[in-house]
Formats: structure tokens, C-alpha cells, sequence
């Protein structure tokens, strides 16, 4: 029996960071033996906001160094540029006419800019942005998806849309995929204690060199408890990002250190800068060994993309079909 089928896009933007790295990298890499893995870098996606074509193309392969710097298996799995499948905006227009502006209006990043006053300035394309990623996702008869807490509306739509559309033409044209959200991972708080977020501002981003990894590890907000005295390590933050790698030992250590008092969160922030840095140099030493290498990156993304047309060809010629939209 041929392996299920699991497809995720990454919007190309800066590096990655801790959040994204245990909430969506991590997991989606580690789904590649078992399913039959698509991922992409979300470059159209990012065009919503991204007006530098040259930081464009470079964030793509950043984006690509990382996740084979992670691991990710160029010779079982696919990772590919969303705009080398540029049919993805021909679904698009399809999914649009079967779609209503209510249901998009509902959508939570619409909202938030709706409600920061932007209302006619937003562009069709924020708008649209959830039948761009329904496309990405239908496209490919995608089984599961592994995503974040954050993007599960955007399933739910994608459900939806797919549903309308094999109503609409009364086909079964387009398979409805399924959420995979990793649920035992806790949300990963930032350095001002909300979750970690690019928008927040408040990020730990693992492959940066270490003086700056550092510097965002210090910069972790802590209560004003003086040194000497007893810490609680369950309401601190630093101890919160530590218990992410630490062995259990090693996090033992850290709460009898905390309860004990005479140790300081300075203390506690270096032990997890230096976990850290541990942890994630040899994939930073890959990473920057890949990102210097484009010729091999492209090569990459133009394998990835050839490994992938054929669920393309295919559904496009189903949902063609259905509609009665050029030549058969
Ligand atoms: N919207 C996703 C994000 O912001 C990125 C994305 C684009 C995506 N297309 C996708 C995720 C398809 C999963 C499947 O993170």
C-alpha cells in the first residue's frame, strides 16, 4: 500500500525560531518516513507582505538550508518553491468562485487587520490568503497536514472549500485533508513570557552565531526576586524554554538550584543559552555549509518540484474536468 500522504508550506521569512522549530519543523521532518512528505516554502504566501524580490529569493533558500540542515531527506521527500507549482493559483480562481466572501471574512488574520482600522486598504490577497492555502493543500491529495495551534481555521476552510467544491459540481474531485497538530508540545513562550512569535518581537532563534543567541537568552524576562533567595522554577520562563531540552536529570538539577536560592537567573540563563548552543551548533554548521551552496539548493527545489507534479497533473485534470474549464 502506498504511504499516506503529509504536505505542509512555510511562509520563507527570517530564521527559524524556537517556536517554529518545535511547534512545526521538528514534527513535519520527523513525519518523513512514515508519510510521504511535501513541504514547501510559501513564497506566493509571502508576497502578501515581502516587496524585495532579492530577500525574497534568498529567504527561499534559507528556508531550504534549514530544513535539510534538520534533516529534512531530499532523496524520500519533497521540498519545493510554491510558485514552481504555479497551477496552485489556477485552483485558486476555482476554489474562489465556489467560496464566500463571509466565510473568508471570518478568517482570524482578516479579522485582525480589520479590527487595527485597515478595512479598504487590506489587499485581496490577505483576503484570499486561506484560498491560496487551500489550493496548496488540495493540489497535492494532501492526507494530513502538519501545522501549528495557529493555523487549524485555515483547515477547517480548507475542508470546507473542498466540500463546496464537490458539491458544486457534484464530483468527488477533492479529498479532504486532516490537522496534525502536535498537541504534547506546549506552546512555547517568547522572552517576554507570550508566546513566541516573529510578530511579538520577543524570539529565540537557535541557528543565529552564539554571542547573539546568547544575547536573546539574557534578554528572557524574569520577577525581580534577589538572588540569595528561593526561586519558583514552575512560573519562570527560562526554566520553561530549559525543560524543552534538557534530560530529566539535568532538569532535576536545575529545580534544586532554583529552590535552593543563592542561585541566580543569570545563572539559569547561561545554563540554557549553553544547552542550547549544544544542541543546535552541528545543525548551524550545516545549515551554513547548505545556505553557501545555491546550485545544490536549486537543484533541490527543481527535484522536489518534479516529485510532485504528478499529484498535480492529476487533480488538476480532475477539478478541469469537473469544471469544464479548457481543453480536456
Ligand atoms: N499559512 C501558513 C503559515 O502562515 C503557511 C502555509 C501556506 C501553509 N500554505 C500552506 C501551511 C499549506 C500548511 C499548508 O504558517
Amino acid at each position: 500500500m502506498s504511504k499516506k500522504r503529509s504536505l505542509s508550506g512555510i511562509k520563507p521569512t527570517g530564521f527559524p525560531h524556537l517556536g517554529n522549530y518545535l511547534g512545526m519543523i521538528r514534527p513535519a521532518i520527523d513525519l518523513q518516513d512514515e508519510y510521504e512528505a511535501y513541504y514547501f516554502a510559501a513564497d506566493y504566501h509571502a508576497l502578501t507582505t515581502a516587496r524585495d524580490p532579492k530577500a525574497m529569493r534568498a529567504s527561499v533558500y534559507e528556508l531550504t538550508s534549514y530544513f535539510l540542515a534538520f534533516g529534512l531527506d531530499p532523496e524520500k521527500s519533497a521540498f519545493f518553491r510554491q510558485s514552481d507549482i504555479p497551477e496552485v493559483c489556477e485552483l485558486t480562481w476555482l476554489l474562489s468562485c465556489v467560496t464566500h466572501m463571509g466565510l473568508l471574512e471570518r478568517a482570524h488574520a482578516y479579522k485582525a487587520a480589520d479590527a487595527e482600522g485597515r478595512g479598504k486598504e487590506i489587499s485581496h490577497g490577505l483576503f484570499s490568503y486561506p484560498v491560496l492555502m487551500a489550493a496548496d493543500i488540495l493540489i497535492y491529495d494532501s492526507d494530513i497536514v502538519p501545522v501549528g495551534q495557529d493555523q487549524i481555521q485555515h483547515l477547517e476552510m480548507t475542508r470546507d472549500m473542498a466540500q463546496k467544491f464537490n458539491a458544486a459540481f457534484n464530483v468527488d474531485a477533492l479529498k479532504l485533508p486532516v490537522a496534525k497538530v502536535q498537541e504534547n508540545v506546549a506552546t512555547v513562550p517568547g522572552t517576554d513570557g507570550r508566546k513566541m512569535s516573529k510578530s511579538y518581537g520577543n524570539l529565540i532563534e537557535p541557528l543565529l552565531p552564539p554571542k547573539k543567541l546568547r544575547k536573546q537568552c539574557m534578554a528572557i524576562a524574569t520577577d525581580s526576586t534577589p538572588l540569595e533567595d528561593p526561586k519558583d522554577p514552575d512560573t519562570c520562563n527560562v526554566f520553561t524554554l530549559y525543560k524543552l531540552f534538557a534530560t530529566p536529570s539535568e532538569l532535576e538539577d536545575m529545580r534544586q538550584n532554583y529552590l535552593g536560592g543563592g542561585y541566580g537567573y543569570g545563572h539559569a540563563k547561561q545554563a540554557l543559552f549553553e544547552k542550547l548552543d549544544a544542541y543546535f551548533s552541528p545543525y548551524r554548521e550545516e545549515y551554513q555549509r547548505l545556505r553557501a551552496d545555491e546550485a545544490y539548493l536549486e537543484e533541490v527545489l527543481q527535484s522536489g518540484a518534479e516529485r510532485v507534479r504528478p499529484a498535480v497533473e492529476e487533480v488538476m485534470d480532475r477539478v478541469r474536468r469537473a469544471t469544464g474549464i479548457g481543453r480536456r
